[in-house]
């Protein structure tokens, strides 16, 4: 078999890359009008949840325009002297500047980043105290991709300095198989079309949980000497690994577990459920509660959460009359 990183999985035009149809339509639009006028990409702002391929997407915005790409993140800058240093020494015309997290993104460095972005110049303070003085650099026309999980977070001023501003959107099962499939070839693995879409189905809607599964479900198969995975070998392997039909993990059937079988279903306050899991507040409110309550499977009430009629049926157990009344989460 291959050995092949994930760098070298990347997709490098935007054809190669799977689904979000509508995203890729407009953007296809603005990167030939960008090539025709041989002028920058207007700034582009990514949002959406983790693991949906913002930054392989800036990866592809850079190749297809034939220019270099520039990779850092917000909390990597953290004074406007690293800002400068990154504006001034490492970019060229037209090139690609890419801040991933861009939320996290020092007040004081976001500030500087405005003319950048719009008049690509920045100011620059030599010396200190009253002897300072600022000095004002052009830079080269580039384009910043900044990309999002926390799009609320980003301050108005900035939002506004971008021209594009697209949602990256969860993957349909069929999306998630062409995507395995995909990576599959490329890694030499011999998948049917069965397993691939099992593996859709098991992903959660994300692109990167799909290309994790896979390689996961490829360790299975090599260990046991099996040289093609169909539908029935995957479908064992991902049983082996703890995700179930829905694509729940084991410590999400453990959360739904404790808040039915440990509170009657609710409503329990964030703190108490947590302190139950013996898991941290913040684990249990952005890792794992989102999917659940994607899912219907887990609502967040003004006296707390609750498991739905939808848990109750996925872990097998009968609902309790009057579950179904809040259950509205489709
Ligand atoms: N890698 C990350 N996102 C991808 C996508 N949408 N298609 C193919 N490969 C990807």
């Amino acid at each position: 078999m291959k050995r092949v990183d994930d760098a070298a999985l990347r997709p490098t035009t935007l054809a190669e890359y799977v689904g979000q149809g509508a995203l890729k339509e407009k953007l296809a639009v603005y990167l030939e009008a960008a090539r025709q006028r041989r002028e920058a990409l207007d700034h582009v702002l990514l949002y959406g949840p983790p693991g949906l391929g913002k930054t392989t997407l800036a990866y592809i915005i850079a190749a297809e325009l034939n220019v270099n790409i520039r990779v850092t993140s917000g909390p990597a800058i953290e004074k406007p002297g690293d800002l400068a240093a990154i504006l001034t020494n490492a970019l060229e015309d037209g090139d690609v500047l890419f801040i991933d997290e861009i939320h996290r993104l020092g007040r004081v460095a976001e500030e500087h980043l405005y003319p950048a972005m719009e008049d690509f110049k920045i100011d620059i303070v030599l010396g200190q105290g009253p002897a300072a003085r600022t000095i004002r650099l052009d830079l080269p026309r580039f384009t910043l991709v900044g990309a999002t999980t926390r799009p609320g977070l980003i301050t108005g001023p900035l939002r506004s300095r971008f021209g594009i501003i697209e949602h990256l959107e969860y993957y349909r099962d069929e999306e998630l198989a062409e995507g395995v499939e995909r990576d599959a070839r490329l890694l030499g693995v011999a998948l049917d079309g069965g397993a691939a879409l099992e593996i859709g189905r098991r992903a959660r809607g994300t692109m990167r949980v799909a290309k994790r599964l896979l390689r996961r479900v490829r360790d299975f198969a090599s260990v046991a000497n099996e040289t093609t995975i169909d539908l029935s070998r995957a479908r064992r392997a991902l049983d082996e690994l703890g995700i179930d039909p829905g694509g729940l993990e084991r410590r999400d059937r453990v959360i739904l577990r404790t808040l039915v079988e440990t509170f009657a279903g609710g409503p329990v306050g964030l703190d108490t459920l947590a302190t139950a899991l013996g898991e941290d507040r913040a684990t249990l409110e952005e890792v794992h509660e989102p999917f659940l309550i994607q899912r219907g499977l887990l609502q967040r009430t003004a006296r707390g959460r609750i498991a739905t009629a939808r848990a109750y049926e996925h872990l097998g157990l009968p609902a309790p009359s009057g579950v179904g009344l809040f259950d509205d989460a489709g």
